[in-house]
């Protein structure tokens, strides 16, 4: 006894300090990057320092650029992919230039590189952040084979509006949710040491706001009070700044007037002002040159002075750093040390890459490390977890042995390019395996393939009868509609979020035929398709699953996998309810669920208030699925949370233990989730907040005890006075399914 407690206080002691010596060591290597910053830059020219904030698109070869780079005239190249061409272009940066400053060449690897895993909602849908980092990891590897060394990712827009496109790139709706996945992307990107050549700087964007998008329509204007702000749009921006994300991309939109590319509070006062920040801030592109467009600059040196003097360090496609900046810097207009700082934090992010020590990339590696069998099973286990199981009526699914023949229809069952989804550049569509592929590996099986639609967007109803007649020789009939790729992302946007084409006519007249239907919807974004469900026995949604999606659908319908991903946004029933999400406030007249709706309005009703609540006459106000909804093959029940206290104080962490056990007959994995509500605050609070979740693997019969430990300071918010603390009084808390169910329990902060 005695003897342990010696060996375990000398481990303690080893431990502290390897701690502090790691801490030592970062500490000097830091200040050592800094004396070499401070000494590059005293010896830069201005026109040098200005070359280092302008970013282009590459325009052709590394012959093409070359006077450019060799005059120190460009600091980053987007677009630039081939390693032969970087190694030569940065040979001139490294060679030919008079500082020898090397380029950091960047590319939007956003879900992969080669290998595309799920879209960033897809990988959402999985709250897996373990699974997430591996991905971002192996897409960094794969991209910086080809001398890619920054990446426009992660995306961490809190999105509460399907028609937006661009939700499609999100981690979803809910602050904690896009939180934890930005903190995994960035970890997966940067590595474990930046200086490692695998690691590529991660950027956080678009700061901020963007996804608030008025209507959903993407680019435009955004309106959110600064409390809504930083309680709901910027705390996934903070945790990614807290972990070390290099840079932050200032975005298109405005919120109540102010670009957030002329936006010194976004910019300096709270991202370096108050979380510290020291990486670099770069432009969207040519979101600079849009501050005209935005009506809040007459020209283009007012939009270099206005742009860098809020904070922007780094210009993006719009030339006006290279073209005004020096006469700006001149006139006085733009301050010499605001140019310095913008200089200094592009060099301290290249030199903690490694860069000036190590800028060329070794030109034989892409083909060993791309799309390898590793990074293909890890794209599948990626799948496989964002697919939603969202009906299993009769338990149509798994199919089992008595099932020898399907019919496979669709526009989405072989489409190699689209189920790649929105920016997917350097996939290649050519690996990709379709369901359809996946489903005729299965042995024993026979496959009657009937597309029927040569799109999704097909609106000839000419191939329906082909593909009827395939379900009434199939004991089941499969389904896969969705989006094409190119629905959703940056600049696709829809007003109708309902399946395109004639895909609903071809699932009325499957559904019709009465065999089994297993629908299979392969989208962006979540789409109006109650009706469609209604019709199927099974569904899975799919947000686009990327290179290895047909394989993971295959094991997924068969029963090798059990479903687990849960929906990282509300289902909205129909369009007129968006923005629909689950954290809300309550309202001063909250919707009962005893409302009469519209059919049931007698006639000659007599106009009244009393009783009225908040709701939609035609829709109610509950969603098609709530946030963190997902089935499996089995079920699962909750106990009742156990609190280790009923009271506690700020600086306690409560600790709630819950009980889950599987019912029913397979093993799966339950998403347990936490949520509190603040039931009385200093400002109205959501009526229900994620703050932890847990990914659990449980065994027939078994009962496994899930333990959360929630530190009392994650309650804070910005109040009344928008500052930001916990304030005491009652809190309800669930351990629960989703966020739509459970019972909870009740504790008070003194
Ligand atoms: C515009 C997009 O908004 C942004 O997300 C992307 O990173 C840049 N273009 C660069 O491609």
């Amino acid at each position: 006894m005695i003897y342990q407690n010696i060996s375990n206080m000398k481990y303690r002691i080893l431990l502290a300090s390897l701690v502090l010596l790691t801490a030592c060591a970062e500490k000097s290597q830091n200040d050592l990057i800094e004396q070499k910053v401070d000494d590059m830059l005293s010896q830069m020219t201005l026109e040098e320092k200005v070359g280092q904030l302008h970013q282009i698109s590459a325009w052709g070869d590394a012959a093409s650029m070359h006077d450019e780079v060799a005059a120190g005239r460009i600091g980053s190249i987007l677009n630039f992919v081939d390693p032969v061409e970087i190694n030569k272009l940065q040979r001139v940066a490294v060679e030919e230039s008079r500082l020898g400053i090397p380029l950091l060449i960047a590319r939007d690897v956003i879900h992969g590189y080669n290998t595309i895993l799920p879209i960033p909602l897809g990988q959402a849908a999985s709250f897996d952040p373990e699974l997430v980092e591996q991905g971002a990891r192996m897409a960094a590897v794969e991209a910086s084979a080809d001398g890619i060394r920054w990446t426009f990712a992660p995306m961490i827009d809190i999105s509460r509006d399907a028609r937006w496109g661009r939700i499609a790139e999100s981690c979803g709706e809910d602050p904690y949710l896009a939180s934890v996945m930005g903190v995994a992307m960035v970890r997966g990107f940067q590595g474990d040491s930046l200086n490692d050549p695998t690691a590529i700087a991660a950027c956080a964007k678009h700061y901020a706001g963007y996804g608030a998008a008025e209507g959903g329509r993407d680019y435009n204007a955004a309106n959110i009070p600064e409390r809504q702000l930083r309680n709901v749009y910027l705390p996934p921006f903070e945790a990614v700044a807290k972990a070390g994300a290099q840079t932050f991309m200032s975005s298109f939109n405005e919120i109540d007037g102010v670009p957030s590319t002329a936006n010194p509070f976004l910019l300096n006062d709270v991202l370096r002002g108050e979380w510290g920040f020291d990486g670099f801030v770069v432009t969207d592109w040519n979101s600079a040159g849009e501050l005209m467009a935005h009506g809040v600059c007459v020209d283009k040196p007012d939009l270099v002075e206005k742009s860098i003097n809020s904070g922007v360090d780094m210009d993006m496609m719009t030339y006006g750093f290279i073209e005004e900046l020096p006469q700006l810097v001149e006139e006085g207009k733009v301050k010499q040390s605001v140019l310095d700082e913008a200089v200094r934090r592009v060099l301290r992010v290249k030199y903690r890459l490694g860069l000036f020590d190590n800028p060329y990339v070794d030109e034989s590696l892409s083909d060993k490390v791309s799309l390898t069998p590793e990074n293909l099973a890890l794209a599948r286990k990626a799948a496989v977890e964002s697919v939603i199981l969202l009906k299993n009526e009769g338990d149509v699914l798994p199919l089992g042995a008595n099932v020898k023949s399907v019919a496979v229809v669709g526009p989405m069952a072989h489409m190699k390019y689209d189920q790649l989804g929105t920016w997917a550049f350097d996939g290649v569509s050519d690996r990709t395996v379709t369901p359809l592929e996946a489903i005729r590996e299965i042995p024993g099986i026979t496959v009657n393939y009937e597309p029927a639609f040569d799109s999704t967007r097909d609106k000839s109803t000419a191939g329906i009868p082909t593909a009827i007649s395939a379900a009434r020789r199939s004991d089941v009939v499969i389904a896969i509609v969705g989006e094409e790729a190119i629905l959703s992302g940056e600049a696709h946007s829809l007003a109708d979020i309902s399946l395109k084409g004639a895909q609903n006519e071809l699932i009325r007249q499957l559904s019709a035929t009465g065999k089994p239907l297993v629908l299979i919807v392969m989208a962006g974004r979540p789409l109006t398709i109650g009706e469609q469900i209604e019709q199927s026995d099974a569904v899975f949604y799919s947000f686009h699953p990327g290179t290895m999606g047909g394989a993971a659908i295959a094991d997924l319908l068969w029963g090798v996998e059990a479903p687990s991903g849960r929906t990282p946004v509300t289902f909205p029933k129909m369009v007129g309810q968006i923005p629909i999400y689950y954290n809300h406030t309550n309202t001063g007249r909250p919707f009962q669920g005893n409302e009469t709706l519209l059919d049931d309005i007698p006639l000659k009703a007599g106009q009244t208030s009393l009783g009225c609540t908040s709701f939609y006459l035609d829709a109610g106000v509950e969603p098609l699925y709530p946030f963190g909804y997902g089935l499996t093959y089995t079920t699962f029940e909750y106990g009742e949370p156990r609190l280790s206290a009923n009271e506690f104080s700020v600086d306690d962490t409560l600790t709630v233990e819950t009980n889950i056990t599987n019912t029913g007959s397979r093993e799966a994995t339950e998403v347990a989730q936490l949520y509190v509500r603040d039931l009385v605050g200093s400002i109205s609070r959501p009526v229900r907040e994620l703050k932890a979740f847990k990914r659990v693997n449980i065994k027939p019969g078994e009962t496994v005890t899930v333990e959360f430990r929630l530190p009392i300071s994650e309650l804070a918010f910005y109040g009344f006075d928008y500052t930001r603390k916990v304030e005491p009084g009652e809190f309800n808390l669930w351990v629960c399914h989703d966020s739509n169910s459970g019972t909870p329990v009740s504790f008070t902060v003194k």
